[in-house]
């Protein structure tokens, strides 16, 4: 079969290169056999090819993936052949509190992931598909949607009538204003370019801020709310976008910390934490069981994700250009 894989470590979008390699075997007792069609770009796949996240030669990137079930082994009941089935993040969290090992069993970091035409492996290493949904679309859940999800409805509960902040027009971030508008939520979206922010206003934001125009978009923000301030930030920045996220959020608010855009480590106004009496939950995706949760929302509210454009496998490289571009709004495919 055909797969993409890194070449010498440290990685780099040139060295990615298509290979032919074996075929999965038949899946054993409690395996599923997939044919992939589908998987989608994140920032952390783009750090792993970008040899950011170091990575053996060889490794097959991508964490989601999303395809066709094509053999079950023995005793497997909870999938049939002809199942459109999609990855989870951390095979093995599937419920409860997160995983001591981190990314060390994460496909396409850890282990190899799905950049490839076929894998087999535990069923619980899937879920099933929404209803309804392509295999394009089911491959953008795995580590976007799902840390979407988590950063609302896990770590944080909300409310209809809440204020959510949401920063950048991302495959986190899109799928983030979505779920929070199927919520009822009021939500303010931030942007480098003003015509994204059209683009989220057609998708339901209620408020838009571009943040190069606006650098001290948290006061923007927390004025947007009459000041009262944001109830749930969701920070994909990181420690350069931290400080204006406190300056939004409301006194008791809510900051779900979950990106690294602005770089790994900052200084960050510490006294403005406790003076505002926030939450700062860091997080990292989600459980299996959250997944499906997240499917049964879905699908409670009829939610489409955003695929912004799509690539073959083979122009892997060309489609984390793209990313790496900032072109995109929401989510870029790999069609397999
Ligand atoms: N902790 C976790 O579990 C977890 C899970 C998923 C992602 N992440 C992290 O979350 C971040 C976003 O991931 P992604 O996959 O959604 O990335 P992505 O799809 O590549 O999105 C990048 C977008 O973020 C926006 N952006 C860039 N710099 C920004 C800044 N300084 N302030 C506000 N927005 C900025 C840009 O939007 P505009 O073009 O609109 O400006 C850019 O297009 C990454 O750091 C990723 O590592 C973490």
């Amino acid at each position: 079969m055909k797969a993409v894989c890194t070449g010498s470590a440290p990685s780099t979008l040139d060295t990615l290169k298509l290979v032919e390699v074996d075929a999965p075997p038949a899946p054993g007792p409690g395996e599923i056999q997939v044919a992939l069609k589908a998987s989608s770009l994140n920032y952390h796949d783009y750090a792993v090819v970008k040899g950011m996240i170091p990575t053996p030669e060889g490794r097959i990137p991508m964490s989601d993936g999303a395809g066709e079930v094509i053999a079950v082994g023995d005793g497997v009941t909870a999938y049939a052949v002809g199942d459109l089935v999609v990855s989870t993040f951390f095979p093995d969290w599937l419920d409860g509190q997160p995983p001591a090992t981190a990314f060390t069993r994460v496909p396409g970091d850890g282990i190899n992931g799905y950049a490839c035409e076929q894998i087999t492996a535990p069923t619980t290493w899937f879920t099933r598909a929404p209803t309804g949904y392509d295999a394009a679309q089911a491959a953008t859940l795995t580590c976007a949607g799902l840390t979407a999800w988590r950063a609302l409805f896990v770590d944080y509960t909300l409310k209809p009538g809440d204020t959510v902040l949401v920063q950048g027009t991302g495959g986190v971030s899109i799928f983030a204003l979505q779920l929070a508008k199927a919520a009822g939520a009021t939500v303010i979206a931030t942007s480098s370019s003003d015509e994204k922010l059209e683009r989220v206003k057609a998708l339901g934001a209620d408020h838009v801020i571009n943040y190069k125009d606006v650098p001290a978009w948290g006061p923007k923000a927390l004025e947007l709310t009459g000041g009262r301030g944001v109830d749930c930030v969701v920070e994909v920045g990181g420690a350069g976008t931290l400080d204006q996220s406190m300056l939004a959020a409301r006194v008791g608010g809510h900051i779900a910390l979950i990106g690294v855009l602005t770089g790994m480590a900052g200084p960050v106004q510490t006294a403005l934490l406790f003076a505002k009496n926030l939450t700062v939950q860091g997080l990292t995706v989600g459980s299996r069981q959250h997944q499906l949760d997240m499917i049964a929302g879905i699908e409670a509210n009829g939610i489409e994700p955003v695929i912004s454009d799509r690539f073959a496998l083979a122009d892997l490289a060309d489609a984390f250009r793209h990313q790496e571009s900032g072109k995109h709004f929401g989510k870029i495919v790999i069609d397999i």
